[in-house]
């Protein structure tokens, strides 16, 4: 992994598969009656979240805590912001504190990579930047899928993904494609055509504006939210019609394969993109997609921070618990070739 977590391409197949080894050790300790260990102690961990989030907030504050890492949790809204503070300003008075790694997620693309030229010592990991990117959830999405799969690395080879929905206003979908491309899916885009990005080409996917001709074959169904707040409304001609071509209705999750997996980054609209009765069949993995995150964002934390010489030299930094793997090896800061 490089020294911050910007977007996937900042991984590449090989650090990917990295994350999602490292994250077996974490979901070991999950699993743990009592789920932490001191892996991160001593270091500073600081969610700074410009925009509503539930479920990545929460989840990388539980992932720091669970790594004994002090967590710090900045609001916008009630922040100096509001006496006209500077963005900058405030992300460089955070760092003075003292901090070791930010967790930015901002309405704006671009706005994790322009923190990396304010920061000077803090990992930056992107929790969502506009339209662009978000690395954490394609992670967790791809570990949900793996697990399933028995945890072969190699499951992704030949994998057919339909990702369904607002694929031009999501970030998630863009990291999703990045992520499953890498690893060697068949990913293929279904969304009305007012909702598809305006190109996809160089991104290796296929893109349909007819769900139900590519349902039926896909392993892994991946649906996405309508993102309002971005302006996706003015883009259909009501919810209904969406619903009624692009929802996952009881109707077509009769007719996705049996062993078709379902997954939804949330905040899930039921009715909308799935219709609420489907939303909690077993297959769809909603709950396993969350519980997984924290996992995987206690390995990308590791990965950035847990295993510099600093804190091998203080002695206090144990390897991941159950290490499968032969282990990053370079401070925070340097490149693990990956
Ligand atoms: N998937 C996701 O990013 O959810 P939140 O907006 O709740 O963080």
């Amino acid at each position: 992994m490089t020294r911050h977590l910007l977007d996937i391409d900042d991984l590449g197949a090989d650090g990917i598969t990295e994350v999602l080894q490292v994250t077996d050790s974490f979901a070991e300790v999950a699993r743990r009656a009592i789920p932490k260990v001191p892996t991160l102690r001593g270091k500073t961990v600081a969610t700074l979240f410009f925009e509503d989030s539930t479920r990545t907030r929460i989840s990388f504050e539980t992932a720091a805590k669970r790594m004994s890492a002090d967590v710090l949790s900045f609001a916008a809204g009630s922040s100096s912001l509001k006496k006209g503070e500077s963005l900058r300003d405030t992300i460089e008075t955070i760092e003075a504190m003292g901090i070791d790694a930010v967790i930015i997620r901002h309405p704006s693309s671009g706005v994790a990579l322009q923190a990396t030229r304010w920061l000077s010592d803090s990992a930056v990991v992107n929790a969502g930047d506009g339209w662009h990117a978000h690395p954490t959830q394609a992670l967790l999405d791809l570990y949900t899928v793996r697990e399933l799969h028995d945890g072969d690395d190699g499951c992704f080879r030949g994998l057919r993904v339909v990702i369904v929905g607002d694929v031009r206003h999501s970030r998630v979908a863009r990291s999703q494609v990045a992520a499953y491309v890498a690893m060697g899916a068949r990913v293929t885009l279904a969304a009305p055509a007012t909702l598809m990005p305006p190109s996809v080409e160089g991104w290796g996917v296929d893109a349909t504006n007819d769900l139900d001709e590519v349902l039926a074959e896909a392993d892994v169904v991946s649906l996405l939210r309508i993102q309002e707040e971005r302006g996706s409304g003015a883009f259909l001609p009501s919810l209904r019609e969406y619903t009624a071509e692009f929802g996952l209705t009881a109707d077509r999750a009769h007719r996705i394969r049996p062993d078709a997996v379902v997954l939804h980054p949330g905040p899930m609209v039921r009715g909308v993109e799935i219709a609420s009765d489907v939303a909690d069949l077993p297959n769809v993995h909603v709950t396993r997609q969350v519980a997984n995150g924290v996992a995987v964002r206690m390995a990308v934390l590791f990965l950035l921070l847990g295993s510099g010489e600093t804190s091998r030299a203080a002695g206090d930094v144990p390897p991941p618990p159950a290490p499968t793997h032969a282990g990053p090896t370079t401070a925070n800061g340097g490149s693990r070739g990956s």
